[in-house]
Parts: C-alpha cells; structure tokens; sequence
C-alpha cells in the first residue's frame, strides 16, 4: 500500500519534466541539466523526495583573489530510498556537493532541502540526524580511546541512554562484519579495513535515513571492497535509507546504483539509469570518465560476434549474454 502511495505521489512531481521523462522506468536522462525544480515538497502531508536540490551554486572563498566556483547551478532530486550514484573527475565538485547533504556547507545560491528541511534555515542537528556522511578516508578522523567510544561517540553526543548505545554499537558492528572483541581496543591497533569499518560503523550506527559515502572502499582489497558494499546493501535494505555513492569505480556503480548523476567542472553533465549513463561512453570518455571494463570487453567481442548485445555493464550480464549468445547458435 505504501509502495502504491509513494509511485503516485513520484508521478505528481515529476510531471514538470514530462519531455525528458521515461514514465515506465521511473527515471529520466537530460544533458546539461538547469532546469529548476518545483518545490512542491509534500502531497497528502507525505514527503515526497529525500533531497531536492535547486539552482545550487558553490564558490569557496567567495570574493576574495582565490575565489573558486565549484558547483554552478545544480538541480536534483533524490527519491526516499534510492541508491544514486555520483561520478565525475577529480575536482569535478563531487565531495563539495555531498557537504551540502548535511549543512557543512550552504550553498552561495540556491537552496537545498532535506526531508523538507533547508539547510540554510533550519537548526542543522535535526538534518545531521537524517542524514550520516562517510567521508573519503574516514579512518583519519578515528580518534577516541577505543573503538567502542569511537563507534558511540555521536550516539553520546545525541544524549541517547547507555543501553541504547549499546544496543547501536553491536548492531552497526554486526552489519559492517566487526568482532565484538575489537570493541574496547584503541582504533590505532586496528588493521587498515577494520578501520575504515569502525569508521563506517560510527555513521550507521546512527541510522541515518540518508546514508551519503564518499569513495567508501578506495585503497581497500576486493574481500574488503564486498564486505564494505554488502553492508552498504543491506543497511539500505533493513532501513528503506536513500544511499548516495561517490566513486571512481565505475564497476561498482554499474551494480550498485540505480542512477547515475555525473559531474563535470562542476555543472551536471547528465543523469540517468546505470544503462542510459554507461551507453554514452563517448561523453564519459570526452570528461575523462569511462564505461566499466567488462563493457569494453563486449564491445571488443561485438567486432567478432556482431550479434551480440555489448550494452552490458556488469560481470553477471555479460556472463548472461555469452551464455544465451551460445545457446542461441547452437540452436540454428
Ligand atoms: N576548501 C577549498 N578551498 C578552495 N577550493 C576548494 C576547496 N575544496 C575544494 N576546492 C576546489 O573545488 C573544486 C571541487 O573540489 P571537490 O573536492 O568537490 O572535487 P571532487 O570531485 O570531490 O574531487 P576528487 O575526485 O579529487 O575527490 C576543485 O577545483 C577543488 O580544487
Ligand atoms: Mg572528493
């Protein structure tokens, strides 16, 4: 019934964009994307979008000789539960526009709304406990006596009862795959992966319903990368939380997000599904970007086998598409 409401209520909004719409598939592609969007934030008293983003414009240290615009006007709107990812080159504005999410920074125009809330209003403990920022490299901001008062550190600060903290701690531990008996060890003798978990674990632990992650898994193993992506999973599974990743892997996000936002030079240069993104390899590769490896694999096959479908992004889809590809000739 609640699935019902909220396709509903998604058609209301987005009706603004009707020509860029794909009304099937919930999703929509533009390119250079600046149309304003419609702040028409509940229906029924229901909200309606977890962040919606309007005309933002960022410039660090604005009016002085080393002013530098990072984001120029940027809309979004990201859907209760979605998993987004945002890609773009180095400097192209990815961990700026992520700091927006939780009012660590407002934007120089613009405005952006979380669950309702602007944060260049409203009292920014409430948007802080919506949303949880995993920064890139977040091991470095570890710094408590052990990893347990590192993991509860913003459970205490909320002023929630010991019990309860507990009770967080364990869960978050349990869901990033962390042994009980790291706890009450100092975070400095934990390997690199357990850090980065411990680290993870703190902003989960809060259950935000917004879960932002910026390059979660660089530098990390493959085992590290799944453990650290599973639990991204299955925290957005058992808490219907909006997840938004930022990586470099494009890999990763052809299996992960459901959408894809990609920056360049600090403007929206597209958006859409994993496939509407990754079938335009030629604009990703202009704005240094590619298309996952496993999609140069079968575009180098096409040339062999010109039946064969190269519009696939993931290891499995392609496993897939060789399979039925065979099947079907030893059918003629
Ligand atoms: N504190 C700052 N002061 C001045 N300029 C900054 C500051 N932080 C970032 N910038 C500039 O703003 C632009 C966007 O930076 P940002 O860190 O958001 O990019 P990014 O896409 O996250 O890059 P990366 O992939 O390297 O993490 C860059 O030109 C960067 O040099
Ligand atoms: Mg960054």
């Amino acid at each position: 019934m609640r699935r019902t409401t909220q396709k509903r209520l998604f058609v209301v909004v987005w009706t603004r964009n009707e020509e860029q719409r794909d009304s099937s598939k919930r999703t929509y592609i533009k390119l250079h994307n600046s149309t304003p969007i419609n702040y028409n934030k509940s229906f029924n008293g229901l909200e309606i979008m977890s962040i919606l983003i309007n005309n933002l414009n960022y410039i660090y240290m604005s009016e002085t000789p080393y002013e530098k615009t990072a984001l120029s006007d940027i809309n979004i709107k990201i859907n209760e539960g979605e998993f987004v990812g945002i890609i773009g080159h180095t400097g192209s504005g990815k961990s700026t526009l992520i700091q927006h999410f939780n009012g660590i920074l407002k934007p120089t125009i613009g405005k952006v709304t979380i669950n309702g809330l602007d944060i260049s209003k409203e009292n920014l403990k409430e948007i802080r406990r919506q949303v949880g920022i995993v920064f890139q490299y977040p091991e470095h901001q570890l710094f408590e006596d052990t990893v347990y008062n590192d993991i509860g550190f913003g459970l205490k600060k909320l002023g929630m009862a010991r019990e309860k903290i507990e009770e967080q701690i364990l869960s978050a531990i349990e869901l990033i795959g962390l042994d009980n008996k790291i706890l009450h060890k100092s975070p400095f003798e934990l390997s690199g992966g357990q850090k980065r978990k411990a680290a993870i674990a703190g902003v989960i632990a809060m259950k935000p319903k917004i879960l932002v992650l910026d390059e979660p898994a660089a530098g990390l193993d493959p085992v590290g990368r799944e453990e650290i992506y599973n639990a991204i999973i299955n925290y957005r599974k058992e808490n219907n939380a909006t997840v938004i990743l930022v990586s470099h892997n494009m890999e990763d996000l052809a299996r992960l997000a459901q959408r894809i936002i990609v920056l360049n030079e600090g403007k929206i240069e597209m958006e859409g599904t994993v496939s509407e993104i990754f079938k335009k390899s030629d604009v990703l590769e202009k704005i240094g970007l590619s298309v996952p490896q496993i999609t140069y694999f079968m575009k180098g096959l096409k040339k062999y086998l010109p039946d064969i479908n190269d519009n696939v992004y993931t290891i499995k889809e392609a496993k897939e598409e060789i399979l039925n590809f065979i099947k079907k000739r030893a059918s003629i």
